[in-house]
């Protein structure tokens, strides 16, 4: 199966998905709680991104915050062409080695989706499959050289 049939029977399985469990688009996939400013510093999580030039950005953001998303609130250059539905791997980052063993287990879809990122390495994830929790405060998210985007149509959406 060559990469854009492989991508389109991804965005198919993600669409059926989907259709099977709407309340997980609402939560998952829109990022609107992501907006949201934490209610107490008990629910806060502090990360920091590594850009490609080195620079760390510090991120403020709560328990159950995507990772994605919250780049995006900070400005960080992370792509995230498919909106966290695991149809690209335009959301790649490196997971700074301490804090891999506090992530869950890929998804078989997260992995194939990581199988076509460039400079994939061992500790490589998609950062719209980080939710945050408390023990990934101080976690070290690092940007990869560069993304691919497989996205067949050319559709770029704004981040949120
Ligand atoms: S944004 Fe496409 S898989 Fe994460």
């Amino acid at each position: 199966m060559n990469i854009i049939s492989r991508t389109i029977l991804h965005s198919l399985r993600t669409t059926n998905r989907l259709y099977k469990n709407p309340l997980i688009t609402a939560v998952r996939y829109h990022g609107e709680y992501e907006s949201k400013d934490p209610k107490s510093e008990d629910e806060v999580v502090n990360v920091v991104f590594i850009k490609r030039d080195g620079e760390r950005v510090p991120l403020r953001g709560k328990i159950g915050d995507n990772l994605l998303y919250l780049g995006h609130r900070y400005g960080v250059e992370i792509e995230g062409a498919c909106e966290a539905s695991l149809a690209c791997s335009t959301c790649h980052v490196y997971v700074k080695e301490e804090y891999l063993d506090k992530l869950p287990e890929p998804k078989e879809e997260e992995e194939d989706q990581l199988d076509l990122a460039p400079f994939l390495k061992s500790n490589s994830r998609l950062g719209c499959q980080v939710i945050l929790k408390k023990d990934l405060e101080g976690a070290e998210f690092i940007l990869p050289q560069a993304t691919r985007n497989y996205y067949v149509d050319g559709h770029k959406p704004t981040p949120h």
